[in-house]
């Protein structure tokens, strides 16, 4: 008894020495009655001591069961005693808690990965009848939340503006007038009382432009961008997703003016037939309410969203002031298959080549295949400088092979929305679908 009491006398008077601190504790746990040593402990001040003595004292007083006392000795930032904390509100049940200081530590320092918080705290499902299960745990450096703030997922690189997206001529026109305007000169539609805000949907078949277009429309109204895939925000935590996906409007709306871009937004949006779980309707009234600017104005957020299947999005997302602009990006006609060989064809060696047939031969295929049919071509001429031993330009030959060994893939998708054109065409959804086939004769 006594050498306890002597000792925290000594420790009391010693504010910030490690080896008395530490001396009381294993004292205590020595002794028959530590009750006097936790009450002390539970009371002084843990800020004059480092991480790895507070963490000492947390451990002692986890398991003399006093948890609340435990974790005020390891609050903070430093992420060794997030990951303890994440530990200790684990026991104790508190598992969003728990989440949000373990994903604090592995933020700060990856290698503090820990498999029994991985296993308890990531989502055992995420959102079942979408692609985006993912048991693959944290991903410390995951877009979304605090590193969408970061100028790395800006418009870098990326297509700056519409001459760097091929064809799409009546899409460009159709953005420009009824959604870069607006956004640009928010005070004339609202002396008209037109109100500037909601979101725009972009859908189409898959590798048609919808998120290059999705970027150029940032580079036009010159805004900052944020690009956002619904499968990252998900590779989350429980109750984490939502978090992130508040504090990504939140990033979006201190960056005004911002383009918010949701790509595959139907992995967030999908029906209730097609299937997802009630740990996917907290996210869905998250982003609503975000969209609805409920807890905040989105004066000066363009919010934009892309999918490649429009029928899988629930209609409580295109209500008004929501996605309330619905945009077909078709595949790419012949004039603009040509555009995009030639974007495609561009700073390559090659001879003097005639695209025209190869536009001509190549209805149905995405932008995305034809720029797949060009990497091709480049691949038959890089076998013939490996042969030679001398750079072989691309020649016509090339893309002719090219051309003949590849498919299109647009004609699944357009069949598929022809259906849902004929049988549930929900508010003239797929007018542009309709008039596009006709148009083709298709
Ligand atoms: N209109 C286009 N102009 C130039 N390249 C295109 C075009 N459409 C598609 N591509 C090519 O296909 C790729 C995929 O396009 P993307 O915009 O991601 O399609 P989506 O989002 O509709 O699936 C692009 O990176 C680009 O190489
Ligand atoms: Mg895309």
């Amino acid at each position: 008894m006594s050498e306890l009491t002597d000792l925290i006398e000594a420790a009391s008077a010693a504010p910030g020495k490690a080896g008395l601190l530490k001396a009381v504790i294993r004292a205590a746990d020595d002794a028959v009655e530590p009750e006097d040593a936790v009450r002390w402990l539970a009371g002084l001040d843990p800020a004059p001591y480092d991480v790895d003595v507070r963490r000492f004292a947390a451990d002692f007083l986890e398991d003399q069961g006093e948890t609340p006392a435990a974790l005020r000795w390891l609050a903070g930032d430093e992420p060794k005693l997030c990951l303890d904390r994440a530990h200790i509100l684990l026991g104790a049940g508190r598992m969003g808690e728990a989440a949000e200081a373990y994903v604090a530590a592995i933020t700060a320092d990856p290698s503090l990965k820990d498999d029994e918080l991985d296993a308890k705290l990531a989502p055992k499902q995420a959102f079942a009848g979408s692609n985006v299960v993912n048991l693959r745990g944290p991903r410390p450096a995951a877009v979304g939340g605090e590193d969408l703030g970061s100028p790395g997922n800006r418009l870098g690189r990326e297509p700056k503006t519409f001459a760097d997206v091929g064809g799409l001529d009546d899409v460009k026109k159709d953005i420009s007038r009824k959604i870069i305007q607006p956004f640009k000169n928010p005070s004339l539609f609202s002396k008209f009382k037109r109100k500037a805000g909601g979101g725009v949907l972009l859908y189409g078949p898959p590798g048609c432009g919808k998120t290059m277009i999705a970027r150029a429309t940032a580079g036009e109204v010159g805004a900052a961008f944020f690009s956002v895939e619904i499968a990252e925000v998900l590779d989350m935590f429980i109750g984490q997703s939502e978090k992130r996906l508040a504090s990504i409007f939140e990033n979006a709306r201190a960056a005004k003016p911002a383009v918010l871009f949701f790509d595959e937004i139907e992995a967030l949006a999908a029906r209730r037939r097609f299937g997802h779980s009630d740990n996917g309707a907290s996210m869905v009234s998250t982003f609503l309410n975000e969209m609805d600017g409920v807890n905040a104005t989105n004066d000066g957020i363009l919010v934009l969203a892309a999918t490649n299947t429009p029928w899988a999005i629930d209609n409580a997302f295109r209500r008004p002031g929501r996605f309330d602009r619905v945009i077909f990006i078709p595949p790419p006609d012949r004039d603009a298959r040509l555009a995009i060989l030639q974007m495609a064809m561009k700073d390559r060696p090659q001879e003097t080549v005639n695209l025209e047939p190869i536009a001509q031969a190549t209805s149905g295929f995405s932008g995305a295949d034809l720029v797949g049919l060009i990497e091709e071509a480049c691949d038959f001429a890089i076998e013939e400088s490996l042969d030679s031993g001398e750079v072989a330009p691309i020649r016509q030959k090339h893309l002719s092979e090219a051309t003949k060994s590849r498919k299109p893939t647009t004609l699944e998708w357009l069949s598929q929305a022809r259906n849902y054109a004929k049988y549930s065409n929900e508010g003239g959804l797929y007018d542009d679908v309709t008039a596009f086939l006709e148009k083709h004769g298709k």
